[in-house]
């Protein structure tokens, strides 16, 4: 995408994001450097997200028009035993970007979200329109995401300026983009798949949890690219077509590795299928991770830039020849 073409960004105030670090943070940063377009972004260091009073000194220096929240508490296990610092930042932070955001006319808050606010409540893929939780059913990892969520909407829908609120032209956007099975650079799933090939003569993977993988590429894409359209705020499912279990996504991602010249020790023959009871983690996950990606397509099909929407074979397909290739090279 070109600078040009990012004409709906009032670019006389800068671009915020917060996660610098992380797998999408990460990825964020790649595409801000290919677009040349003048951006702040913070990490841990810069400004901790379970401070409050840090984050508005952080908002009232900058001034930003958009604000991309990448950064969460997404250490799923320790959160079970860390409450109070998993509902701060996954909760207490969005809140507060919320609330500044929903009074900066024509402002935009991009916040990435989570699969796991839903508790096994469907067997096929959720609706943006589904219930959430139950929450007794959801990890605290996921009641905090969840939190978050429920605040940066309440505070656009009853917490904007009347000022601004009263004029439409100058209201104040956010979006919610919500996702799953993320990987890009960090630790992730595929890296420890490709990981454990290596080093191991056979592999147990979880069968009976199913999700969408998804790339912190294309996620960071596609949060730029919904804040620059004229796309209603809201919550969005943002997954790549198609859905599978981690078993499934261990062979396929050996294969692709082997056809590419990875060596590795196991094939088809020796992944076994275990059902996540046989494999026991502090925080509950949901069986069904599954996400249904129609109400973005339908926004993202509006826009100039729209192409070919992905499914998840294709994109795990292109991560894991380029780290193997990448990896042999060096
Ligand atoms: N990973 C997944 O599978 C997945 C699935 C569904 C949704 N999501 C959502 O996608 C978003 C991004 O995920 P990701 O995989 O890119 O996460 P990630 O790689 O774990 O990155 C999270 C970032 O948040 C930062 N952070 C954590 N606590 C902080 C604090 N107190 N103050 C400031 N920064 C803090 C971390 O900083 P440090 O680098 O200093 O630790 C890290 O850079 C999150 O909203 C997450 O809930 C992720």
């Amino acid at each position: 995408m070109l600078y040009s073409s990012l004409k709906l960004f009032n670019l006389n105030q800068p671009i915020l994001i917060f996660g610098r670090d992380g797998q999408i943070g990460k990825s964020l940063q790649e595409y801000f450097n290919h677009l040349k377009v003048p951006v702040i972004f913070l990490g841990r260091l810069d400004c901790d997200l379970s401070d409050e009073l840090a984050i508005k000194k952080i908002l009232n220096h900058y001034s930003p028009s958009i604000i991309i929240n990448a950064a969460a508490y997404t250490e799923v296990d320790k959160a079970e035993s860390e409450i109070q610092l998993a509902f701060a930042v996954n909760a207490k932070a969005p809140e507060v970007m919320a609330r500044y955001i929903a009074n900066v006319p024509h402002g935009i808050l991009v916040h990435y979200s989570t699969d796991y606010v839903f508790g096994d409540t469907k067997k096929t893929a959720y609706f943006e329109t589904d219930s959430t939780g139950p929450i007794e059913k959801l990890s605290i990892y996921g009641q905090s995401k969840l939190a978050g969520e429920k605040a940066v909407e309440e505070v656009f829908n009853f917490g904007q300026d009347s000022r601004y609120a009263s004029a439409q032209d100058n209201l104040s956007r956010y979006f919610i983009l919500r996702t799953s099975w993320v990987y890009g650079d960090g630790g992730n799933f595929i890296l420890t798949m490709l990981r454990l090939a290596a080093e191991k003569d056979q592999l147990r993977v979880v069968c009976d949890q199913l999700g969408v993988p998804t790339s912190a590429k294309w996620l960071a894409e596609i949060g730029v690219q919904i804040a620059n359209s004229k796309s209603e705020s809201g919550i969005y499912h943002a997954v790549p077509d198609g859905k599978t279990s981690w078993y499934e996504l261990a062979i396929f991602i050996i294969e692709v590795a082997a056809s590419v010249g990875r060596r590795v020790k196991v094939n088809e023959k020796n992944i076994f299928p275990i059902p996540a009871i046989d494999y026991p983690l502090p925080a509950k996950r949901p069986y069904n991770s599954s996400i249904n990606n129609s109400k973005l397509k339908r926004a993202l099909s509006k826009l100039e830039f729209s192409r070919q929407y992905p499914h998840w074979q294709e994109q795990v397909e292109d991560y894991v020849r380029h780290h193997v290739i990448f990896n042999i090279k060096n």
